[in-house]
């Protein structure tokens, strides 16, 4: 495959139809790394509040290590996987404790952050320290099996997602792999015929999709309705404003006549340090 033509003809495109998104006018790496933390999961439109919220509350790893874990979670509020927020306070106590403050740049210092995973990790890379690499997101899986015609294994996905990398434009790249695979690349509905890169693709929307077959992104798509998380939702969302106590957890919960899985979940909750239990005072967030 021609790469340098493939990788031209993408950038161009992108440089006509990007859209302007807040954590692109940054290469801050504690604004990266909340960008990044707050689109897992969650909707660009419904980020770009909250993150800009966020950033100005907390616009160091400092100030958010320097608050309570109970104000991350509140400035969470909206986004679901509260998670994400707990891990983000308890990396950025780890980054002013071992890393003077600052958010480390390379692959095996943000490995070891609670939170950070290899996707995260290789986001921060590329989107802060402009990295040459591939970050492999649920878009650019779907391009490069796609382009590639192959339901490939996660370490060969991601030594391709490298290997399209042009030199020293891994920033520009990635985010333009992004956006093909929000507005023209779609899971359901590919519009082929606006794709820069069509001729590259192996696939071109004929046959069996390469993209459609179960893997390791098959999760994304559980059912939240039933769900334990919609559980640790309504708990968490209604901690946010008052304490709760055990008698009342299967209301609050959503589960009345199932105890037991209330105090699973919640067991869950505090296990995940974002919830706390007194025997007086019931569930409330941690201090
Ligand atoms: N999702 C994760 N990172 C993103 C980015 N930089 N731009 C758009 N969507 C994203």
């Amino acid at each position: 495959m021609d790469h340098t033509e493939q990788q031209k003809a993408l950038i161009q495109w992108w440089k006509m139809s990007s859209r302007d998104l807040p954590w692109r006018q940054t290469r801050d790496p504690w604004l990266i790394m909340v960008s990044e933390l707050m689109l897992q999961q969650t909707q660009v439109n419904r980020v770009i509040p909250k993150y800009q919220h966020f950033i100005k509350k907390y616009p160091t790893p400092k100030k958010c290590s320097e608050a309570p874990a109970s104000s991350i979670i509140e400035a969470w509020e909206g986004l679901g996987y509260n998670r994400r927020a707990i891990n983000l306070h308890r990396t950025s106590r780890v980054i002013v404790e071992t890393h003077y403050g600052k958010v480390p740049n390379t692959l095996n210092d943000l490995l070891e952050l609670p939170g950070i995973g290899p996707y995260t990790a290789r986001a921060i890379l590329c989107f802060a320290f402009e990295e040459d690499i591939g970050v492999v997101d649920v878009n650019i899986h779907r391009i490069i099996s796609r382009v590639t015609g192959k339901a490939l294994s996660p370490l060969e996905m991601q030594i391709k997602a490298d290997n399209f990398v042009p030199a020293g434009e891994g920033w520009i790249w990635n985010q333009a792999l992004m956006d093909l695979g929000s507005d023209v690349c779609g899971s359901r509905s590919p519009d082929c015929g606006r794709c820069p890169i069509m001729s590259h693709c192996l696939w071109k929307g004929e046959g069996p999709d390469p993209a459609k077959r179960k893997t390791s992104f098959s999760n994304l798509n559980q059912s939240f309705e039933g769900s334990d998380r919609q559980g640790r939702g309504k708990l968490v969302n209604t901690l946010r404003n008052r304490r709760v106590f055990l008698s009342e957890l299967e209301k609050v919960m959503g589960w009345n006549g199932d105890p037991e899985r209330c105090r699973r979940v919640a067991a869950g909750l505090i296990k995940d340090g974002l919830v706390e239990y007194d025997d007086k005072a019931g569930y409330g967030l941690p201090s």
